[in-house]
């Protein structure tokens, strides 16, 4: 069954903006990426999604290109973005299936609750190494195909179409620190760190790279591993200065801005999305 529209998308957005487009997304079945995924097939994008669960991708897949007829959305099982060559396959397919790779968003993640005396040091590589190295071999692996979209698409295009955009999705934690996410914390600092170069390398070739950093997001995979179940939505809104949890409309919405001809002088930049959550991750 489709998932209802007012939950993935506002309805500020025309329609067709990223006709033509293809979205390549790491971590696609997950519950935000499948929401700024969802949101761009609605608005006139291709797409494909990995992960590493095969039936998992396969049956998202199926169920995003239900949001418009006609789409055309892949779902590519059995990739694990720690492995350059398992993902260079993923994505030598999306360009032979659907043409080229116009938008990227590097969302596959790795999380779990745990103090630093209860890390190993495989626990905290293995963050890393799907975090950051894994964003790094997606940059590395679709950068040629975005250089490609950008000559295609200059940033402005005159007729307001887009191409040659990358985004990350970040966190928070390393802003102030957070206890029982020093894995996290660190893996997506240097993902911070690793799109901004990225902004500096490729902007002159017209690709944008920024990352997008969600707060507390109802109803996610993350919030599951994070928040105790003892604590509910209502609490845990209240302690957020916008008075509730995000949605992943929210997040998907704020993709949607970035690749769209709206956002294309916004480069190199971290576009936080937590009802200003983090000022208050000190206890403020
Ligand atoms: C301590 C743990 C642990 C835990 C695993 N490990 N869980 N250590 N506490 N709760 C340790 C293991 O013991 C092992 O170390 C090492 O981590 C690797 O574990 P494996 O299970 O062998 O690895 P793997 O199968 O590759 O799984 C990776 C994973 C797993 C990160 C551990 O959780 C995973 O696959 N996650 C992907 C899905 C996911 O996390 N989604 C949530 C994303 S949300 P040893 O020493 O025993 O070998 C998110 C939100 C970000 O990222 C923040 C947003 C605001």
């Amino acid at each position: 069954m489709s998932v209802p529209k007012s939950e993935y998308l506002s309805s500020v957005w025309r329609d067709n903006i990223f006709a033509n487009r293809v979205v390549f997304v790491t971590g696609g079945a997950g519950s935000i990426c499948s929401a700024q995924t969802r949101a761009l097939v609605h608005l006139g994008a291709n797409a494909c999604i990995i992960g590493r669960n095969a039936s998992k991708t396969e049956s998202v897949a199926k169920e995003i290109a239900l949001v418009r007829p006609g789409s055309r959305v892949l779902g590519i099982g059995n990739i694990d973005v720690r492995s350059f060559d398992s993902l260079k396959s993923a994505v030598d397919r999306c360009v032979r299936e659907l043409g080229a790779i116009d938008f990227v968003i590097a969302g596959a993640a790795g999380n779990f609750i745990a103090p630093i005396s209860g890390l190993s040091p495989n626990a905290f590589k293995s963050v890393i190494d799907i975090d950051t190295i894994g964003t790094f071999n997606t940059v590395k692996a679709t950068i040629p195909y975005l250089i490609e979209s950008a000559a295609r698409n200059p940033n402005p295009n005159p007729d307001g179409t887009t191409g040659g955009r990358i985004l990350a999705v970040s966190a928070a934690f390393h802003y102030t620190g957070m206890p029982l996410q020093a894995h996290v914390s660190a893996a997506k600092a240097a993902v911070d760190a690793l799109m901004a170069s990225v902004s500096l390398e490729y902007g002159p070739y017209g690709v944008t790279a920024n990352c997008v950093v969600p707060g507390a997001i109802e109803g996610t995979e993350g919030m599951a591993r994070l928040a105790s179940s003892a604590v509910d939505k209502q609490t845990m809104g209240k302690g957020i200065p916008s008075g509730r949890m995000g949605s992943v409309r929210d997040i998907a919405d704020a993709t949607v801005y970035l690749f769209s001809d709206a956002g294309n002088y916004v480069n190199g930049t971290n576009l936080v999305v937590d009802g200003a959550g983090w000022r208050r991750q000190g206890g403020v």
